[in-house]
């Protein structure tokens, strides 16, 4: 329903700015066969993505496109593996940094998935988001099976983070762009998660103490506190700005906050914009890092059918406006989906009574949707903006 639309709007954006838009095959082929010429459109180089790739139009104007990479997928399923490469400038693994999964049995690691992805980023120039090091959640069962609660003593968690995170960075060292060194560490209400790290060490002190030992072991990696709903302004996102400011004070080696970005329809567009920026004027550099956009949808097995039939013009236009709004604050080095194909969504399982879902750009049949030819379009209209930093997006 939409891609007359958004053809005649693409055709526009070429227009205005320059970029071959359909395809990059004119692009790299010379001038434009005749009809009588035409035949099968040639493939983009394999080195270089085609022009209208996100990642080719984010590179335009200096800011990583990224995705989250679901493991199961990549490598076996051969449209996912290729949409993985060919759009995104920059991939964060969905689970497999997490403790659950690298340390399962303690003493022992498991780097395999992650180092697969690794080696996968690095194949297709694309920069790697670390995530996580420090979280409540997906903790090994043998130190906590809540985040909240564990047998440990106080004195063993503490060498246990330290050998975690310092063992971890290492494992990773020279491949890691930024790392969520600390993930979602206050509560809704503005109140410090009273976890089983915040708890060993009787306050939040836990947090400069990683944001040092990451640093130490990486003094190249760019190190985020990262963290959901700091869109909005109100008690999370001003303790949260409060409590980094403090860090930035201390000398504490914060690089930058990642803005997870997990919207709902049902809810008004955050003032994402403003938070962006008040945290960016800390001397911080921010991130969107797992933005995705849920809306009401049937029961299953139709969990990503809206139920309202003109809910993807409200997902579009918060797309649109979560992107403009990183394209409007210099210092926002990375805009991050949490993945692209709805099916490997982690909405339909989470949010469910009432059911949600559709949060991504791509469908279950890895089309694009709508949204992602806003977010081209977004992404060519502001090619050549003259406040972004160029292309490669600042790396450090
Ligand atoms: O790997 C096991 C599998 O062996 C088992 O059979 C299956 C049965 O449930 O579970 C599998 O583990 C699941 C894991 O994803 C890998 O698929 C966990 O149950 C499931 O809870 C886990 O969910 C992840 C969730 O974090 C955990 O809190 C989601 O995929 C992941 O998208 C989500 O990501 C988080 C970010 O890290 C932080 N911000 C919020 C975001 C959304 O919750």
């Amino acid at each position: 329903m939409h891609r007359p639309k958004l053809a005649i709007g693409l055709v526009s954006v070429a227009l205005l700015s320059g970029v071959a838009l359909v395809g990059s095959a004119s692009a790299e082929a010379g001038p434009a066969a005749t009809p009588a010429q035409a035949g099968p459109v040639p493939a983009p180089p394999q080195d270089r993505p085609a022009a209208d790739s996100l990642r080719a139009l984010g590179d335009r104007v200096g800011l990583r496109i990224g995705t989250a990479v679901n493991m199961d997928e990549l490598g076996s399923n051969a449209d996912y593996t290729r949409i993985t490469a060919e759009q995104f400038s920059s991939v964060t693994p969905e689970n497999v940094m997490k403790w659950q999964l690298v340390e399962p049995t303690r003493g022992t690691y498991d780097w395999a998935a992650a180092d697969r992805l690794v080696e996968f980023a690095k194949k297709n120039k694309q920069l790697v988001r670390g995530h996580t090091l420090v979280w409540h959640s997906q903790l090994p069962t043998w130190l906590s099976s809540d985040g909240y609660t564990t047998t440990l003593s106080n004195d063993e968690l503490k060498a246990l983070l330290k050998k975690h995170i310092q063992d971890q960075v290492k494992h990773f060292k020279g491949d890691i762009w930024q790392w969520d060194v600390v993930n979602e560490a206050f509560d809704d209400d503005g109140k410090p998660r009273e976890t089983v790290w915040y708890k060993a060490w009787g306050g939040l002190g836990y947090i400069a103490d990683a944001f040092r030992w990451a640093h130490e072991a990486d003094p190249k990696a760019l190190l985020f506190y990262n963290d959901y709903n700091l869109e909005f302004t109100g008690p999370k996102s001003n303790a949260v700005y409060d409590f980094v400011k403090t860090l930035k004070a201390q000398r504490v080696p914060i690089d930058g906050v990642g803005f997870q970005g997990h919207l709902d329809t049902q809810y008004g567009f955050p003032d994402l914009q403003n938070n962006l920026q008040r945290f960016a004027d800390l001397g911080l550099k921010v991130a969107e890092t797992e933005v995705d956009v849920r809306t009401f949808t049937e029961a299953a097995p139709n969990v990503n059918t809206p139920t309202d039939p003109l809910a993807s013009y409200a997902q579009e236009s918060y797309w649109s406006r979560a992107m403009k709004a990183c394209l409007a604050v210099r210092e926002c080095i990375s805009f991050t989906p949490w993945g692209f194909g709805d099916t490997y969504s982690w909405i339909p399982g989470w949010f469910d009574d009432p059911q949600e879902g559709a949060a991504l750009l791509y469908d279950g049949n890895l089309q694009p949707k709508s949204q992602y030819y806003v977010l081209q379009q977004d992404l060519a209209l502001a090619a050549g903006a003259p406040h972004r930093p160029g292309p490669g997006g600042g790396r450090h």
